[in-house]
């Protein structure tokens, strides 16, 4: 007869099932807001940058290893973008080794209307692992946390869109959507485009920001060669202007002007509008003119 009594069961059936996670740019906009609610729920977490210990280069696989080790589940964030011709290559090995590793569950950030993230998608899907992948439009916060906030400040977007809108999403709602497919069930085999909830033009943006701000900030459709020319002369690295070249010629065609549904299908709501972020953010002083600090500083 059968023994009641067994404890490899009984301690399998009480293991707590809290997956470890390796987050991938971990210290990045995304990244470091699912490091943080990751691990205000409890989670194991482990931040994937060129800075943490040990720590994580994609240019340098043999840093992938140690990161791997004793993880469940990674999100997958590639810098500086996964339309870099070396994506590919490397999300082939490094998929390869999480599989070997013992990786359950790959969270991918992709971009919309890119061949070349097309292309690494298709390799997460047939990775053997579960996956889920979050196709996300332009962020908001470009214009508070990266290359477009020093515009703000001076009062001038000045980019060459050719008058296309993108639906510009908010960070929070992608994270929402990341962290949603990395602690529940239901979210394997889904690809979620996540946009905001409207087409905006850069004078949408300009004006939005204006009426947050209380002061003109203007919008300027400047020639392609002039917009790089001027990247260039601000010091951005060769490999970077050829991004920013294939992001505004390629991508910002018209291909991306339309809504998607991810915010909804994933969390069951409405992605937040621009208008809130404008709102939210104008108080944290981030776009304060930076003539305006130096007379602070001074
Ligand atoms: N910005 C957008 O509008 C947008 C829209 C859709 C999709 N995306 C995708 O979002 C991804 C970027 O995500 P994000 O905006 O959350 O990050 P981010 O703010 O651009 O930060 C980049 C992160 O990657 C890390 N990193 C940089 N170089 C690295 C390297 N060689 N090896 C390992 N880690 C490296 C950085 O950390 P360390 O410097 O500490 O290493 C940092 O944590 C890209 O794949 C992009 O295609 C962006």
């Amino acid at each position: 007869m059968k023994s009641i009594f067994q404890p490899a069961k009984l301690f399998e059936i009480r293991r707590p099932k809290v997956p470890s996670t390796l987050v991938l740019g971990g210290t990045g906009r995304t990244g470091h807001r699912v490091v943080r609610s990751l691990w205000d729920s409890g989670h194991k977490v482990r931040i994937g940058s060129r800075q943490a210990e040990p720590a994580f280069d994609w240019e340098k696989p043999e840093t992938w290893r140690r990161c791997l080790e004793g993880m469940t589940q990674v999100y997958v964030n590639f810098a500086p973008d996964l339309a870099m011709p070396k994506a590919r290559q490397s999300i082939t090995e490094f998929t390869d080794l999480a599989y070997r590793m013992g990786i359950q569950k790959l969270v991918l950030l992709s971009g919309r209307g890119e061949e070349e993230a097309l292309a690494c998608e298709q390799i997460i899907r047939f990775s053997g692992m579960d996956w889920t992948i979050v196709r996300s439009a332009w962020f908001n916060q470009n214009f508070s946390e990266g290359a477009f906030r020093s515009m703000v400040q001076e009062g001038e977007i000045a980019l060459p869109t050719g008058g296309t809108r993108e639906p510009f999403v908010d960070v929070h709602d992608v994270v929402d959507v990341i962290i949603a497919a990395l602690t529940e069930e239901g979210h394997e085999g889904k690809t979620y485009e996540t946009t905001g909830p409207r087409l905006l033009g850069l004078e949408d943006i300009a004006e939005e920001l204006s009426s947050a701000l209380g002061r003109t900030i203007t919008f300027a459709d400047i020639p392609h060669d002039v917009f790089l020319e001027g990247i260039e002369d601000m010091g951005m690295p060769a490999e970077l202007v050829r991004l920013m070249d294939y992001l505004f010629a390629t991508v910002m065609d018209g291909r991306n002007e339309k809504i998607g549904y991810g915010v909804q299908e994933a969390l069951g709501r409405p992605p937040r509008d621009f208008r809130d972020y404008a709102s939210m953010t104008s108080l944290t002083g981030v776009w304060t003119p930076k003539r305006a600090l130096n007379l602070v500083t001074a």
